[in-house]
């Protein structure tokens, strides 16, 4: 197949390599995009006419930082988050706390990419500067071609609403509101009728196996309940972008897996970028990259 699904969305194409699946010859496939070359057993680069090396696509991504400069080198993926020279501190004088320092970081078009790092280490400050929750102190943040860093609060609050769905490591579920209507929340911000609002709810609640949550009160139910209440909220208006900051804190490991599962398949079938902190190496494993921060730096 030469190039045969370029024209299609990432749910079409992620259907056709599905089906493919069941033949099981020999399949070459010529493609671009890191979406349709994620499934396969080997990757051939080819420059200038010669092959210039052959990899499997963990080794290029996950584990090979020298594969993944080529592999950015001979496509031209999309990167959909750019950070340059990105710096926050806290406080000021003697007590200044120089938390994030001269990050620079690149995340491509429907990347999964997980942030690991010692608690304090500033992974949650990062994500909030992603989220255009913090400010930071100096460096450019540009998502889609926005520079998220110099926008007003009304275009800020529009922005998050039409790329973003967050997860955040407390939750932040609006105590006065039951269930079903935090859930709904990014819906009735972006005027979605009542009656697809309700379906979407229903659908959601279902695939996180939360179904008998919907009309509870938000102050009534568990943490690894209001941890899945959050991830529903992050997930029901298909964002283009998934910051998750600890889904999995305080879930068991079968509700991990489950939510971990979920979170990787929207991402491979709607080609969602998603950026996602953790403690726990399994967890971070789900992801196609993983970056450690160390004393306010990327390691590595
Ligand atoms: N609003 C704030 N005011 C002052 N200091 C802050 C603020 N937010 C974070 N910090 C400090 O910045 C540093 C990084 O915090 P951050 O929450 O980003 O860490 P983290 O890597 O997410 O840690 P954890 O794994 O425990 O969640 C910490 O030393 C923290 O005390
Ligand atoms: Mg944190």
């Amino acid at each position: 197949m030469d190039e045969a699904t370029s024209n299609l969305d990432a749910e079409k194409e992620s259907t056709i390599y599905k089906n493919l699946e069941q033949f099981e010859g020999i399949k070459f496939i010529v493609a671009h995009r890191i979406s349709t070359i994620k499934n396969s057993d080997s990757i051939i680069f080819i420059s200038y006419g010669e092959i210039s090396s052959i990899c499997k696509y963990d080794n290029l991504i996950k584990y090979n930082p020298k594969y993944r400069e080529l592999y950015e080198e001979v496509i031209s993926v999309e990167k959909i988050i750019k950070i340059k020279n990105l710096y926050k501190s806290y406080g000021k004088g003697l007590i200044k706390n120089e938390v994030l320092k001269d990050i620079d970081l690149n995340i491509n078009e429907g990347e999964f990419v997980s942030i690991m790092g010692k608690s304090g280490s500033g992974k949650s400050t990062l994500l909030n500067i992603i989220a255009t929750i913090e400010k930071p102190d100096k460096g450019q943040i540009v998502i889609d071609g926005n520079n998220i860093e110099k926008l007003s609060l009304k275009k800020a609050n529009d922005f998050r609403r039409e790329y973003l769905g967050f997860i955040f490591q407390d939750f932040k579920l609006i105590e006065s509101m039951n269930v079903k209507e935090n859930i709904a929340v990014p819906l009735l911000l972006k005027n979605e009728k009542p009656n697809t609002i309700n379906q979407k709810i229903d659908n959601i609640l279902k695939k996180l196996n939360i179904e008998y949550l919907k009309d509870k009160n938000s102050y009534e139910i568990s943490g690894g309940e209001k941890q899945r209440v959050a991830c529903a909220r992050a997930l029901i208006g298909s964002p283009k972008i998934i910051l998750a900051d600890e889904p999995t804190g305080a879930l068991d490991s079968n509700s991990a897996e489950n939510l971990m599962n979920l979170i990787k398949d929207i991402n491979k079938k709607f080609n969602t970028t998603v950026l996602l902190v953790t403690h726990d190496k399994n967890v971070a494993e789900y992801g196609d990259r993983i970056i450690t921060i160390k004393d306010g730096e990327i390691e590595g």
